[in-house]
């Protein structure tokens, strides 16, 4: 069978390596601009491209960035359920927002460093009572380590949260985690880690993005560190994605969720693949999509062929015989509500027995 995959993205460097690799393995891979999308919603949600309407794929893999984020969302909400989506609309809801992601994590007690969320009128307060210092003041939508500010002193601190209450910006107060510079990117891929780095700040710098001048190591994470990256990934729905991680006196702490994480650093660092551990990871999930698909059609097909109250009561039971003749358990007498002489057409087929009222 053909397998058809839709890759909707920016067109980044990273997603062209995943395109290419995905072409190794899916019959057909279309590569569209997320930029040309269209999407109206009424009664349902449609998606289009220079105007046609889109559909039709065994897999769709979306990635954007947070500027795009009611249409990357309303994308994976309209194709959920029709094409395996690597990236779901959980995921999208979640991962471009720092402090949505914190307060579901917590939910899902996922160690983190802690976080305060104020307001203009309560900030002062927490800055000149709770925190220690430094501390780190954070925009939810940052990436690349550009909405990270470290405030070495309370001056520093109140000043700068003066600025981005005056330009109107929701902000998180972190506490700071002291790991020399260094945090740890865990690239997983399903249920595994595919790939780990660690990431180490260019000297008299404190965030550890590579963007930011990092420079990458090769690293093998802990067990503890392995299971709270795939833990986090599955319960925001990305099949694939980045963790980044600080490792703490007190064990690994998750501070993101990066559902749209570069490759170019960490192939390069820990030489290997991942463009096309991901393509070929996304391909056997597709197909096991596929099948999950038309198990569920055939069941469908078979509710709406039987009268309801037959197909409402099923057992697993082993058949018991009385001679050659077959007996039913009691409970197919009571929930069919034959009556003993009834007329009933009995439709026979090898492995299937079908009574009806006749
Ligand atoms: N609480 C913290 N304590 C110490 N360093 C931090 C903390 N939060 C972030 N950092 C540093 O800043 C970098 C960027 O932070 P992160 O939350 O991942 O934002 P971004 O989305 O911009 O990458 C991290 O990789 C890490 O090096
Ligand atoms: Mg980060």
């Amino acid at each position: 069978m053909v397998k058809k995959a839709l890759f909707i993205s920016l067109r980044s460097r990273s997603s062209l390596m995943t395109i290419d690799a995905m072409k190794r393995f899916f019959d057909i891979v279309d590569d569209f601009d997320l930029r040309r999308i269209e999407v109206t919603t009424k009664e349902s949600i449609k998606v289009s491209y220079d105007g046609k309407l889109l559909g039709g794929y065994d897999c769709i893999f979306i990635k954007g960035s947070f500027r795009y984020l009611s249409l990357l969302h309303a994308m994976a909400v309209a194709f959920e359920n029709k094409s395996y989506l690597p990236i779901r609309s959980k995921a999208f809801y979640l991962a471009h927002d720092k402090i949505l992601m914190h307060l579901f994590l917590a939910q899902h007690k996922i160690p983190m460093p802690k976080i305060y969320l104020a307001t203009p009128v309560t900030a002062k307060r927490i800055l000149e009572n709770e925190v220690h210092y430094p501390v780190i003041i954070k925009l939810p939508n940052g990436t690349q380590g550009r909405g990270v500010i470290f405030a070495e002193s309370y001056a520093a601190a109140s000043s700068m949260l003066d600025a981005i209450i005056a330009l109107k910006q929701p902000f998180l107060i972190q506490e700071y985690v002291e790991t020399g510079g260094k945090d740890l990117r865990v690239f997983v891929i399903g249920n595994k880690v595919a790939a780990a780095m660690q990431r180490i700040a260019k000297k008299g710098e404190a965030r550890a993005n590579i963007h930011a001048g990092a420079k990458g190591k090769k690293v093998s994470v802990s067990e503890e560190t392995s299971e709270i990256a795939v833990k986090v990934a599955n319960l925001i729905d990305a099949d694939i994605c980045a963790i980044d991680i600080l490792e703490s006196s007190k064990g690994p702490l998750v501070i993101e969720a990066n559902i749209s994480p570069g490759l170019r650093g960490i192939t390069a660092v820990t030489k290997k693949d991942i463009a096309r551990d991901i393509a070929h990871f996304v391909y056997k999930k597709t197909g096991e999509f596929i099948e999950m698909k038309k198990k569920i059609e055939s069941e469908k097909l078979l509710r709406e062929e039987l009268p309801k109250a037959e197909f409402g009561k099923q057992i697993i039971t082993n058949l018991d015989f009385r001679g050659k003749r077959i007996l039913l358990p009691e409970i197919a007498t009571k929930a069919s509500k034959f009556k003993e002489g009834e007329e009933v057409v009995v439709k026979i087929d090898e492995g299937k027995i079908c009574v009806e009222k006749f």
